[in-house]
C-alpha cells in the first residue's frame, strides 16, 4: 500500500481507565505507522500475569490504556524505511528489541538492548501514542504493544516473523510467559545436565521453567504452588517431585526444598509467583556457595527484605526480564522447537491440536 494512503483505523480494544475500574472493549482510532514504525492486525493475544499487575496499574499508573503484550498478529501496513518485514507477514511484537551492536548486545550475556529498551512511559520512543479514544483522548501504549486491540503500531525493531505453520494460539503464548521461563534455564542461568532445579508458582512461567530444565536434563525439578491442580500440569512438562506448602506442611517453603534435598537445597531455584516473601525462600532453597536464586515473578509491592545472611553465603540472585531471551536471535530457536514438536506430534495424533495442514 502506498504510504501516502495509509489513513487512519477505527476499531475495538479492551481499554483500561483506572486502577480497579472493569476493562472495556470501546471503539479507538490507530494512526498509520511512522517511518520506522509498523501497524499490525492482531490475529490472537493472550494473557500474561504482569497484565493483571498492568490493571491494578503496575508498574506506572498510565491510563486510559490498553493492556496486553502477548500475541501474533499479521503486517497490515509498514512506515517509511522499514524492510524487515512487508504487509501480510505473520509477526509477533515483543516488548524488548536486540540491536546487536550496543553493549548489553554485544556482550552476549544480556537481552536488555540499550537501543531498543523495554520502556515503561507508555508511548512510542517519539513521545506520542498511536492510539486515541473516540473523544480524541490519547490513549497509553503497554510497553510497546498493547495487543489487547485489534490493530496496534510498533517499531519495527520489537518485531519478529513468526512462521505461520505455527498456529496462532501456540505462538501467542510464547510472546512471554512461556518463553520468559524456558529462556530463564537457558539464557539467564545455563542450568546444566544432572542438576537440581526448584520452581516456585507453576503458572506459565513456571511450566516454561520445567520445560527448560527438562531440556536441559536437570535430574530433579522440584514444582511448588499452593494450587493442587497444578502437580498434574508439572507432572506433564517433566516435574519430578510437587511441594503444595498450604497443604503438606506448616514449614517454609525452603525448609520443605531442603528436605527432600537431603538437607542441601537444589543448583537452581526460579521465582515465577511475584509473592515477595517467596524471593527468600527461593535464595534460602539454593545451595550455600554455589546456588543460584533467579526473580522472574514481578509482585504487586515493589520492595521486600532480603535476608542478608543466606545471600551472603555465597549465592547468587539474580533478576530476569523475559529469560535474557534475546528477540531476534532467541525467539525463532524456540518457534523451531515448537515446529519440531508440532511435526512429532503430527506422527501420534490425528488433528485435535490445530497444527497447519502445511505440517501434513
Ligand atoms: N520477569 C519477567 O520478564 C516476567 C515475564 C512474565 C511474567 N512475569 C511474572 O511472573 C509471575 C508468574 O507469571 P504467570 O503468568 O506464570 O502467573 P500465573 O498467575 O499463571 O502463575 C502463578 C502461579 O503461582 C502460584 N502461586 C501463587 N502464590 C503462591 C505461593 N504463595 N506459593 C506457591 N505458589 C503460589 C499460583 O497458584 C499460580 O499457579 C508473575 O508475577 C508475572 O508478573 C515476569
Ligand atoms: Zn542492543
Ligand atoms: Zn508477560
Amino acid at each position: 500500500m502506498c504510504k501516502a494512503t495509509l489513513k487512519t483505523i477505527t476499531c475495538k480494544a479492551a481499554v483500561l481507565r483506572g486502577v480497579g475500574e472493569p476493562l472495556k472493549v470501546e471503539e479507538i482510532q490507530v494512526d498509520p505507522p511512522k517511518a520506522s514504525e509498523v501497524r499490525i492486525k492482531m490475529l490472537c493475544a493472550s494473557l500474561c500475569h504482569t497484565d493483571v499487575l498492568c490493571c491494578n496499574g503496575l508498574p506506572i499508573p498510565l491510563f486510559p490504556r490498553i493492556p496486553g503484550h502477548e500475541g501474533v498478529g499479521m503486517v497490515e501496513s509498514v512506515g517509511e524505511g522499514v524492510t524487515e518485514v512487508k504487509e501480510g507477514d505473520i509477526v509477533m511484537p515483543t516488548y524488548i528489541g536486540e540491536c546487536g551492536k550496543c553493549d548489553n548486545c554485544r556482550s552476549g550475556k544480556s537481552n536488555l538492548c540499550h537501543t531498543y529498551p523495554l520502556p515503561f512511559n507508555g508511548v512510542m520512543p517519539d513521545g506520542t501514542s498511536r492510539m486515541s479514544t473516540s473523544d480524541g483522548t490519547r490513549i497509553y501504549h503497554h510497553f510497546t504493544c498493547s495487543t489487547w486491540s485489534e490493530y496496534i503500531v510498533i517499531g519495527a525493531n520489537y518485531v519478529v516473523k513468526v512462521d505461520p505453520r505455527i498456529p496462532l494460539s501456540h505462538a501467542s503464548f510464547m510472546s512471554c510467559g512461556y518463553s520468559t521461563g524456558f529462556g530463564s534455564t537457558w539464557r539467564e542461568v545455563l542450568v546444566h545436565k544432572g542438576s537440581t532445579v526448584a520452581v516456585l508458582g507453576l503458572g506459565a512461567v513456571g511450566l516454561g521453567v520445567i520445560e527448560g530444565a527438562r531440556t536441559q536434563e536437570a535430574a530433579r525439578i522440584i514444582g511448588v504452588d499452593i494450587n493442587e491442580k497444578k502437580r498434574a500440569l508439572g507432572e506433564a512438562f517433566g516435574m519430578t517431585d510437587f511441594i503444595n506448602p498450604s497443604k503438606d506442611s506448616d514449614k517454609r517453603v525452603s525448609e520443605l526444598v531442603n528436605e527432600l534435598t537431603g538437607g542441601l537445597g537444589v543448583d537452581y531455584c526460579f521465582e515465577c509467583t511475584g509473592v515477595p516473601s517467596l524471593l527468600n525462600e527461593a535464595i534460602e532453597s539454593s545451595k550455600v556457595g554455589i546456588g543460584s536464586a533467579v526473580l522472574i515473578g514481578a509482585g504487586t509491592e515493589t520492595s521486600g527484605q532480603i535476608n542478608f545472611i543466606p545471600l551472603l553465603c555465597g549465592r547468587t540472585l539474580k533478576g530476569s526480564i523475559y529469560g535474557g531471551i534475546r528477540t531476534k536471535s532467541d525467539l525463532p530457536i524456540i518457534f523451531n522447537k515448537c515446529l519440531n514438536k508440532l511435526h512429532k506430534c503430527m506422527a501420534t495424533c490425528s488433528s485435535k491440536c490445530g497444527v497447519s495442514p502445511n505440517l501434513q
